[in-house]
C-alpha cells in the first residue's frame, strides 16, 4: 500500500462511518499565540473540543500537516522528523470509548481496509493514578475483540494521557496502538520497551479539562481525538526501517544523490536526513507565505533553513542546492497541499534569497571564529568555551554545528556542556518574555481582540480599498498583528482614518451576531475570510451590525462596546506586496 492509498483509505473509512472530510488548518495557528506552529491534529479543534459546536457537525476526519521542533536537535536518527502528517479522526461529544476502539481495530485488522494481522499488533491503556481511575473499559474493549492480555500493556500517565496542547485545555487517558516491525514473528508478550514495536496509532478518551490550577474537571461532553502518525505507519506498511526510507522522501535523496554523485541505493547519512526533513519543513512552512527573518515563526524557519545550509556546506554540496529539492516536496505533495503549487515560485526565492543573505554570515562568522580563538580567555586546555559557539550562533546566526567542526579542525574540544547552559539560560528568558498569553489563559482579551481584528479589516477595506485581504493574524494577550495585501506603506493620514472609523464603531456598541450557514449561502452575503473553504460545507459567518461580515470560526465578544477603544501602535512591511499592523484596545490596556 502507497502512502496515497493509506491518505485515501483512512479518509474513506471514516466518512464510511458518518464523519465528515475537514481541511488541513494551517500550519500557523490563526488565533493561539501559545504556539509557534500546529502540532497535533487536534490543535486547530481546541475550542470545538471544549465546547463550541463544529459547522461541519460532531464527527470529523481530516489529514493534518504538523511541524514540531521541540526535537530538532534529535533529527537525523531514525524517528525524528520536524515536519508531518497526522491523519486524525474527531468524535466531539458524539460517541466515545467504545466505537472510537471498534472503529480503530476494525481499520488496522479488517482485510478491506489495512489487513494487518492482529498478531502483529499490541496494545497500552493507562493505569490509572489520583487523577483518574485505571481504564478498565479500554482493556476490556480490547480484549472483547480478541485481543490477548499478553499484548496489552498497563501504563501511567507519561505514557498514556494527552493533553492538553498547551497548558491547560482538553486532556484525558489515552490507548496506543504498537506495530511489530521487527524481524520474524512478534513476542506474545508485549515488552513497551522493545524498540521493535512501533507506536502507530493514538486514540485519546478526552474527558477532562486541565485548569490552571492543575486540577482536572470532567468536560460536559467527552470527546475522542485519535492521531495516526502518517509518515511511520507508511513506513510500516512499506517494511521499511525508518520514514527516511519511503516514498515520501526518496523523490529528495534521489535529487540530492545525484547532486553528490551517489549510488541512488548508498546508505543515507545523518547530514543527508537532515537536510531531506528540513526541507519539507521549509517547503511548507514558506507555502503560507513565511520568509525567514528574526522572530517567531519566521526565525524557525532561518534557523531550519540555514542548519541545511551547513549540512550542505559539508557535503560541498553546489550552490543553490535547496532549489530542487524543494521542487521535489512541491511535486509530491501539492495536490494535497495546493498551496505549495500556487506560492512556488515565491518559494523558491525565499529559499534563494536566505542562501544569499548566509553566504555573507558565513564569512562573517568565519571571521568572528578567528577573533575569538585569537583571545586565550575562550580556550582552555585545547577546550573551546561553549559560550563562544552560542554567541556566533545567536548573534550572527553562524550554526552550531559548524563552529563545532572548524574548531575541531584547528584541533580544539568545544565544552558542549557550557554551551548547552547558555542555550538553556537563553531559552528560560525568551520563554520568560513571551509567556503565557494563551487563549485558554487569557480568553477574555484574545476574544475581545479577536473582533478588533474584523473591525480593523473592515476599516482598512473602507479606507484603502477592497483589495486589502488578510494574509496572517496572530493574538497575544496584549495586541493584535495583522498582515494585509497593499503594496505600498499606509500613510499617517489614512491610519488615522482607520483608528477612528474602528474607534466609531466601538462607541456604537454594534452587536456581535454569529449565523450557521452553508459555504455558498455565505459567499452570496458576500462575507469576506480567506479561510473560506477551510471547514467543509457548513461555515460560521460573524456580522458585526452592519459593519463587517466575516467567515470565521471566532470566538468574538457579543458587542464592540467590550473593547472601549483601539489604537494603532505600528505600521511596517511585513514581506513584499504585503503590511502589518500592530494595534491594541482600552479593554486590553486598562486592565
Ligand atoms: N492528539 C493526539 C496525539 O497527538 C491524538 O497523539
Amino acid at each position: 500500500m502507497n502512502a496515497a492509498e493509506l491518505r485515501k483509505k483512512f479518509i474513506d473509512f471514516f466518512v464510511s462511518k458518518g464523519h465528515v472530510e475537514i481541511k488541513s488548518a494551517p500550519l500557523v495557528p490563526e488565533n493561539d499565540p501559545t504556539v509557534l506552529f500546529t502540532t497535533a491534529g487536534m490543535h486547530p479543534l481546541v475550542p470545538y473540543l471544549l465546547g463550541m459546536p463544529h459547522p461541519a457537525g460532531k464527527r470529523l476526519v481530516d489529514y493534518q500537516k504538523c511541524v514540531r521542533t521541540n526535537d530538532i536537535e534529535e533529527v537525523g536518527d531514525n524517528v525524528h522528523l520536524t515536519f508531518f502528517e497526522m491523519l486524525g479522526n474527531w468524535s466531539i461529544g458524539d460517541y466515545f470509548k467504545e466505537t472510537a476502539i471498534k472503529n480503530s481495530f476494525e481499520f488496522l485488522t479488517s482485510s478491506e481496509w489495512l489487513g494487518i494481522p492482529l498478531s502483529k499488533l499490541a496494545f497500552t491503556v493507562f493505569k490509572g493514578d489520583n487523577d483518574a481511575p485505571f481504564d478498565q473499559e479500554a482493556y476490556d474493549l480490547w480484549t472483547s475483540l480478541g485481543v490477548s492480555p499478553n499484548r496489552i500493556a498497563k501504563l501511567p500517565k507519561e505514557d498514556n494521557w494527552w493533553g492538553p496542547a498547551g497548558t491547560t485545555g482538553p486532556c484525558g487517558p489515552d490507548t496506543e496502538m504498537f506495530y511489530w516491525s521487527g524481524e520474524g514473528p512478534a513476542p506474545e508478550v508485549f515488552d513497551p520497551n522493545d524498540k521493535n514495536w512501533v507506536e502507530i496509532w493514538n486514540d485519546v478518551f478526552m474527558q477532562y479539562n486541565k485548569k490552571e490550577d492543575g486540577t482536572f474537571e470532567k468536560l460536559a461532553h467527552p470527546n475522542i481525538d485519535t492521531g495516526m502518525g502518517f509518515e511511520r505507519v507508511v513506513a510500516v506498511l512499506e517494511g521499511k526501517k525508518t520514514c527516511y526510507d519511503t516514498e515520501l522522501f526518496q523523490p529528495i535523496f534521489d535529487v540530492l544523490f545525484q547532486m553528490e554523485n551517489k549510488p541512488l541505493t548508498a546508505e543515507k547519512t545523518r547530514s543527508e536526513r537532515i537536510i531531506a526533513d528540513h526541507v519539507r519543513t521549509a517547503t511548507f512552512i514558506m507555502a503560507e507565505g513565511i520568509t525567514p527573518g528574526n522572530k517567531d515563526q519566521q526565525y524557525l524557519l532561518r534557523r531550519i533553513v540555514r542548519r541545511m545550509l551547513g549540512e550542505g556546506h559539508k557535503l560541498n554540496l553546489p550552490a543553490g542546492f535547496m532549489l530542487p529539492l524543494a521542487e521535489k516536496v512541491i511535486d509530491f505533495y501539492h495536490a494535497h497541499y495546493p498551496e505549495l503549487e500556487q506560492n512556488r515560485a515565491a518559494i523558491l526565492a525565499a529559499f534563494e534569497a536566505e542562501e544569499k543573505d548566509f553566504s555573507r554570515i558565513l564569512i562573517k562568522g568565519i571571521q568572528m571564529f578567528e577573533k575569538a580563538i585569537a583571545n586565550p580567555q575562550n580556550i582552555q586546555n585545547g577546550v573551546l568555551s561553549g559560550a563562544v559557539v552560542f554567541d556566533l550562533s545567536q548573534t550572527y546566526g553562524y550554526p552550531k554545528e559548524m563552529t563545532v567542526a572548524m574548531a575541531k579542525e584547528k584541533g580544539l574540544d568545544v565544552d558542549m556542556a557550557g554551551y548547552e547552559a547558555a542555550f538553556k539560560h537563553h531559552q528560560d528568558l525568551s520563554r520568560g518574555e513571551s509567556a503565557p498569553c494563551g487563549l485558554a489563559d487569557h480568553k477574555e482579551e484574545t476574544t475581545a481582540l479577536h473582533t478588533a481584528t474584523h473591525l480593523l479589516h473592515q476599516a482598512l477595506r473602507q479606507v484603502l480599498g477592497t483589495h486589502v485581504e488578510q494574509r496572517g493574524s496572530h493574538i497575544t494577550a496584549e495586541r493584535l498583528r495583522f498582515d494585509f495585501s497593499h503594496p505600498e506603506k499606509v500613510s499617517p493620514e489614512d491610519l488615522k482614518k482607520v483608528e477612528d472609523i474602528v474607534n466609531k464603531v466601538i462607541q456604537e456598541d454594534l452587536p456581535v451576531v454569529c449565523e450557521e450557514m452553508s459555504l455558498d449561502d455565505a459567499k452570496k452575503t458576500s462575507a469576506i475570510g480567506l479561510f473560506a473553504n477551510k471547514y467543509g460545507d457548513r461555515v460560521t459567518v460573524y456580522s458585526i451590525g452592519n459593519f463587517s461580515k466575516e467567515i470565521c470560526a471566532g470566538p468574538h465578544v457579543t458587542h464592540t462596546g467590550v473593547l472601549k477603544s483601539f489604537r494603532i501602535m505600528k505600521e511596517e512591511s511585513s514581506s513584499k506586496g504585503v503590511r502589518r499592523i500592530k494595534a491594541t484596545i482600552g479593554f486590553v490596556e486598562n486592565k
